[in-house]
């Protein structure tokens, strides 16, 4: 790499769109040519921030208690990937009320997350919300803090404070870890880390204390004896760090017996070396990690009961909290009722005075406000304000049906426009069609979509009564109050008005000169 490419492959990797591709090139770019590591060629005299902390977190882990190809951290609690949660608590720290009373402003970095098995997978999930390092071995906790460093010590301004999480700990919230902060700058602090106290530990680390109550180490459960494994107070796995301290122990901590750098052992090393050690005490619910499938439904229903109490308390009745499954990233309006069975995932918003359920699914979906759905399932579809839907229907990707739409019994919508106060009752699919307002679809009609090759387009026009059991073969446009006939086969245009019946429908009668078409005239079901 000659001296030009060096400096872009620099400017690349501390841009702040930089990824694991040129990171990697940075890296080794770096160990060439400036085998120092840290790149004191190219930083610029900074100024000493006090208040300023860089968020780590560790995510390289393969997870094999998990048995799975998927990355620990992609595994989902509540709808969203582990890691999500993380990043969304270190999001919320900002916003929490824990720092008001250190009266000084306290501004985080952009989460530096640590990867390595399946890096790029993890990337390609959460883009430029993170910077990312680059753990190339996994070779424990220590170890992988110390695969960020060289992303901190790009930063600007360089933060004083490290805060360390683990990427598989999804019930943290942004304020514990703004009370690990504010803990570890009003004690001055050389480490913080959280404890929680739980009668049944598991494989939690355990924290191990002098009879003053000092702390002096943590030890895992691997290496623990059976006294320290009596220990009910376990490391929850959130830490704060003085900077220049961290880096220095890190690259002088030893191998453990187990072959692995455990950042927990940098507990017992400041205790020995007489540095200042606080503990922030938070709930054991809070900090649960997930290391296997058994724990990943423990969280699940640790979550999902928190998702639920927060509707809750904003103004949703969930009749049966049990039976209700309903994802984080959900938004549901006040005096919505949420009926017992039902399923609320992905990026979903409902309004307010819905009523949804009993046996529901709701994906990816948007619904405006009184809308009514019973015993049906919507995928990604869109429902405008008072519709209502069900029982026993299904909107399909691209529904979008407008205010005051009814689809009744066993109806299916796929990729099409139903105009305003139409309604579908009984047993017809609507697929790749405009359909206009006030239409009466009648029981049982369809669009014939598919010619076996391409999807094809039906029109509606508004006001239009399409009689029982009529096969639309698309493409085709039935014009603005035209009517067809019960069980005809329309397999082509009607006329503005016309009436058409049979198999091929034919035209019975053409709108005369002196009428007028109004909604009124069309014959519902
Ligand atoms: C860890 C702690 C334990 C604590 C528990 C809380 C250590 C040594 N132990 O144990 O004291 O009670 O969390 O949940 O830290 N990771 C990497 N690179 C590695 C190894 C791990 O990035 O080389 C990541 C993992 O992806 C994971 C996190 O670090 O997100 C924690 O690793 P994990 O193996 O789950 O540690 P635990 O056994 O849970
Ligand atoms: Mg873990």
């Amino acid at each position: 790499m000659d001296g030009e490419d060096f400096v872009d492959c620099i400017r690349a990797a501390l841009s702040p769109n930089a990824g694991l591709k040129y990171q990697r090139l940075h890296k080794s770019a770096c160990l060439t040519r400036y085998p120092s590591r840290d790149l004191k060629h190219h930083k610029k005299v900074c100024k000493f921030v006090m208040d300023t902390y860089a968020p780590i977190v560790l995510a390289a882990g393969k997870g094999t208690r998990m048995r799975s190809t998927l990355p620990k951290v992609l595994h989902q609690v509540a709808g969203l990937p582990l890691l999500a949660h993380v990043l969304n608590a270190i999001d919320a720290i900002s916003s929490t009320s824990a720092f008001a009373p250190l009266q000084t402003t306290i501004s985080g970095h952009r989460p530096i997350v640590v990867l390595g098995h399946e890096a790029d997978q993890v990337e390609a999930s959460f883009g430029e919300r993170c910077l990312y390092a680059l753990q190339e071995e996994q070779s424990g906790t220590g170890h992988a803090v110390l695969a960020a460093e060289y992303v901190v010590n790009e930063l600007k301004p360089v933060p004083q404070t490290i805060l360390v999480c683990y990427g598989d700990t999804p019930l943290i919230s942004g304020e514990i870890l703004a009370r690990v902060l504010v803990e570890h700058f009003t004690s001055h602090a050389t480490l913080t880390f959280l404890t929680a106290i739980s009668e049944q530990p598991s494989d939690f680390g355990r924290v191990v204390r002098d009879t003053d109550g000092r702390v002096r180490e943590i030890v895992e459960v691997k290496r623990a004896n059976e006294k320290q494994k009596r220990i009910t107070e376990v490391n929850s796995g959130v830490y704060c760090f003085d900077r220049s301290w961290l880096w220095s122990a890190l690259h002088a901590l030893p191998r453990n017996a187990s072959g692995e750098y455990y950042l927990t052992d940098l507990v017992a090393i400041a205790s020995s070396q007489g540095y200042k050690i606080a503990t922030v005490s938070g709930t054991f619910d809070e900090t649960i990690g997930i290391n296997d499938r058994m724990q990943l439904a423990a969280a699940e229903r640790l979550l999902r009961m928190r998702v639920l109490e927060q509707f809750m308390y904003a103004g949703v009745t969930i009749l049966d909290p049990a039976s209700t499954y309903i994802d984080a990233d959900v938004e549901i309006g006040p005096d919505t009722v949420i009926l017992p069975g039902t399923m609320i995932t992905g990026k979903t918003r409902i309004g307010s005075a819905c009523r949804i359920g009993p046996g529901t699914t709701i994906d990816k979906s948007t619904l405006g406000n009184g809308c009514i759905v019973l015993n049906s399932v919507l995928e990604e579809s869109i429902l405008e304000d008072g519709v209502r839907i069900g029982p026993f229907s299904h909107c399909r990707p691209g529904a979008h049906l407008a205010r005051n739409v009814r689809m009744g019994n066993f109806g299916e919508v796929k990729n099409s426009y139903i105009g305003a106060e139409t309604d579908i009752h009984h047993f017809s699919y609507i697929g790749d069609a405009t359909v206009g307002e006030h239409v009466n679809i009648g029981a049982g009609s369809i669009t014939c979509n598919y010619d076996g090759v391409r999807k094809n387009h039906t029109t509606i026009g508004d006001g239009a009564s399409i009689g029982s059991d009529t096969m639309l073969v698309a493409p085709v446009t039935v014009g603005e109050y035209a009517i067809t006939g019960a069980g005809s086969v329309v397999n082509r245009d009607v006329p503005p008005g016309a009436v058409v019946v049979g198999v091929p429908a034919r035209v019975l009668r053409m709108p005369q000169p002196s009428e007028s078409s109004t909604t009124e005239d069309v014959v519902k079901e």
